[in-house]
């Protein structure tokens, strides 16, 4: 591999040994991740069609100033950093998008543009990546946040309820909830800095539940994916609710 990949960087941009399709696994990335970014900046700018009924839009949770008596711009501008800087700080889709939308590399073992000066995340903008541990005690916070608006969703007027909308949000916090828990921050604060994990009874503990993360860890990727489906699923489902075009169902 090692040889394949000198070659590759000797031949330039996309020159590779490979046979396979290696560019298909960007496709999702540019469709995806793209697309996510457009729409939910667009949404997050809208300012409008966020609530309606028991059901608040996962991109203005907590709601903050609604009534613009401080703010009189949109009030999901005012929280936007905390999710997107989780997300656009996570390892996972750090890999998915340096090789997806700056070519660097494109794929393992294939040739990137000539000319680059290889730093990594050692100066400025992608030092600040080393912030994600920081974004995931702020995630941790909305986590809170996206339970009670769920909580919600399945209370209406005083009554016990649930529509679509609630099982959209149901599912959409499982996802975010499993996304974030799968953290490679979260589990090395579980189980991190440990020289031995049989030392104490409160290591072992450590131990045992740094390996129940460890599961989940290693699904990461899918829950980055999955949870980033459904945020924006929910918080289109709102959008189309509150402007009238489509009905929530309600089931019980
Ligand atoms: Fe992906 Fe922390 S590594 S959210």
């Amino acid at each position: 591999m090692a040889e394949i990949k000198s070659t590759a960087l000797q031949g330039g941009f996309g020159r590779t040994q490979r046979r396979d399709a290696w560019w298909v696994e960007n496709l999702p990335v540019w469709i995806l991740l793209g697309g996510f970014g457009i729409y939910a900046t667009l949404r997050a700018f809208k300012g409008d069609f966020f609530q309606t009924g028991p059901y608040l839009s996962p991109f203005y949770s907590p709601l903050i100033d609604a009534d613009h008596h401080i703010w009189k711009w949109s009030p999901a501008l005012l929280i936007l950093i905390f999710p997107l800087g989780f997300r656009m700080t996570c390892y996972y889709y750090r890999k998915a998008y340096y090789r997806a939308f700056f070519a660097d590399p494109p794929a393992c073992a294939v040739g990137e543009p000539l000319g680059r000066k290889y730093k990594g995340e050692t100066k400025f903008p992608f030092i600040l990546q080393n912030l994600h541990r920081y974004f995931f005690y702020f995630a941790l916070i909305f986590i809170v946040f996206l339970w009670k608006d769920t909580i919600e969703a399945f209370w209406y007027e005083g009554h016990f309820f649930v529509g679509v909308g609630s099982l959209v949000f149901l599912v959409n916090i499982i996802l975010l909830s499993l996304y974030t828990f799968s953290c490679h921050s979260w589990r090395h604060l579980v189980g991190g800095k440990l020289d031995c994990f049989s030392c104490s009874v409160a290591n072992q503990s450590r131990h045992g539940l740094w390996k129940k993360f460890s599961f989940l860890n290693e699904r990461h990727m899918v829950f980055a994916w999955c949870s980033l489906v459904s945020v924006g699923f929910a918080d289109f489902y709102v959008w189309m609710v509150a402007s009238g075009l489509i009905k929530d169902i309600r089931l019980l």
